[in-house]
């Protein structure tokens, strides 16, 4: 069976692959242009995709017959028509797990840096001007006892309420599909309306996996109804904020800042204005770049392909 890789993985996916006598291509080049993807995919059995960059839609489909699996080294899969795949019983496998602790990781540092400031104090610090003690400027604040509202409490979410309540003490409140009841009785967590969630939090932290319909659900609507002490993490998709929206609550003070590890559109333009504000922290979407989720993920992703190689269920599977 032929595995597509569009950009090389850590060895232990690799070497996976190679000893279930798998016939791997990996292209030399590291970015490919989208026809030069889509050629390497009109000739393969099985896609081992990296990134969000291509999209797996109805036209792809018809375009690249021969994909019979495609196995995502991702744990979102909101650029895959699922609906689409599942017509043509294509097996699209995801990571999960593996990811959660290291992208919680990024949402509690991206917290604590716009708590604190670190962007604006760091740049200070780069361009020779180190202030004196100053008992009134550059002020942070503390985030101990306050409201951490999770949009989207899954995997990541869990734990992004479990360091953030451990560390700071931080109340949890949540907004999901479903009821999370393991966070309720662990976390003491409380599900409030959407309407409560940006109301009530002191931190907005967004978790849910992307769709289309939840395109810029955070805009200015929903920047106007939150704290003035508010912070806003984005570590889950870009697509779920309106960054212009994001911008004129932060220069208006609507909110106190945000920390982004997704943009919209991304990557972001280096002239976006957002970049220059000092109550604001961007990261380029880092959540699962550790040695250990990135392992792990070419460890998920391989054992999806090998099980399809095999004609069995791919264990980490994003659809029905
Ligand atoms: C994921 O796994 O979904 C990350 O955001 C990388 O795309």
């Amino acid at each position: 069976m032929k595995v597509f890789i569009n950009k090389r993985i850590p060895d232990i996916g690799i070497k996976m692959l190679e000893e279930a006598q798998l016939e791997v291509t990996i292209p030399k080049k590291d970015q490919l242009s989208h026809e030069e993807w889509l050629q390497y995919c009109q000739d393969t059995d099985a896609i081992l995709s990296v990134g969000t960059d291509f999209k797996y839609d109805k036209e792809f489909f018809e375009q690249c017959p021969n994909v019979k699996a495609i196995a995502l080294y991702s744990v979102g899969f909101d650029h895959v028509d699922v609906k689409e795949a599942n017509q043509r019983h294509i097996p699209v496998g995801n990571t999960p797990d593996v990811l959660s602790k290291a992208t919680s990781d990024v949402a509690f540092l991206l917290m604590q840096s716009v708590a604190r400031r670190a962007s604006y104090n760091f740049e200070k610090v780069k361009t020779g001007n180190w202030d004196d003690f100053d008992p009134l400027h550059a002020l942070g604040q503390e985030l101990y006892g306050k409201t951490l509202g999770i949009f989207g409490l899954g995997r990541i979410g869990f734990e992004m309420a479990k360091k953030s309540q451990k560390a700071f003490d931080m109340n949890i409140i949540y907004h999901n599909r479903h009821q999370n009841e393991e966070a309720e009785k662990e976390l003491n967590a409380k599900y409030v309306s959407f309407d409560e969630l940006i109301a009530e939090s002191d931190v907005l932290s967004v978790h849910a996996n992307f769709k289309p319909e939840q395109k810029e659900l955070f805009n200015s609507s929903v920047f106007e109804k939150m704290k003035s002490n508010a912070i806003f993490v984005n570590t889950a998709r870009g697509g779920f904020h309106h960054q212009e929206d994001l911008y004129d609550a932060l220069v208006s003070g609507q909110i106190w800042g945000a920390g982004l590890d997704v943009t919209n559109p991304e990557p972001i333009s280096e002239n976006d204005l957002i970049l220059e504000l000092s109550n604001v922290c961007v990261l380029p979407h880092i959540g699962s770049a550790t040695i250990e989720a990135r392992n792990g993920m070419a460890k998920l992703a391989a054992e999806n392909i090998i099980a399809f190689a095999k004609g069995e269920e791919m264990p980490h599977c994003a659809n029905p």
